[in-house]
């Protein structure tokens, strides 16, 4: 991700559908905020969300790791946007699964997802990459949010 996915990215965060169960669609602004942070996590982290792109390398959304803070705990969360157009044909799910094995490859042992409690699709592509509901809470002021988790066994050396 980069400054010139900016019209891509404000399409993505900008889209009422994908950005339906949070507080509103992000602005121009907010998009190129939201780039910025990605770029600072890249620097820091050497990861951090990626932009996808499918088979015919056309832009369907984003998927990534990002350090989360939620009741004090700092997780490593798995997270995935995708624009309406291409979702239900399992793009979500290959993603999360290839940030998962990279998380792997990092000799990280435990991995979060922090979801909307209606959010169901979400929830489905957490299910299918591994996780389970841990716990309930608020995320700020008032979101009901569930901490889906799951620990990840060491990368084979073999
Ligand atoms: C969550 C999201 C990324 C999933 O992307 P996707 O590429 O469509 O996901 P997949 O195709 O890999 O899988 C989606 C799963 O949700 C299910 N699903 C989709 N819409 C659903 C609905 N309205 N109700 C219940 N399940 C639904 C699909 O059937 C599929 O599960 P299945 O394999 O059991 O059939 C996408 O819906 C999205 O961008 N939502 C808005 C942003 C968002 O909420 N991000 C997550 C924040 S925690």
């Amino acid at each position: 991700m980069t400054n010139a996915d900016l019209d891509e990215m404000t399409v993505l965060l900008g889209s009422p559908q994908v950005m339906r169960y949070y507080a509103r669609p992000k602005t121009r602004a907010e998009a190129a905020s939201w780039i910025e942070w990605s770029k600072a996590n890249y620097a820091r982290d050497g990861y951090g969300l990626w932009l996808l792109h499918d088979e015919h390398d056309r832009f369907v959304g984003e998927c990534g790791l990002t350090w989360q803070t939620m009741d004090d705990i700092t997780d490593l969360e798995v997270g995935y946007h995708v624009l309406p157009q291409f979702q239900g044909r399992g793009l979500a799910t290959e993603a999360a699964i290839a940030c998962r094995e990279f998380a792997r490859s990092r000799g990280v042992t435990r991995l979060t997802s922090n979801i909307f409690h209606r959010n169901r699709p979400s929830q489905r592509v957490a299910e299918k990459v591994g996780m389970q509901l841990e716990r309930e809470t608020i995320d700020p002021p008032d979101r009901p949010i569930g901490i889906w988790s799951m620990t990840l066994s060491r990368a084979s050396t073999s």
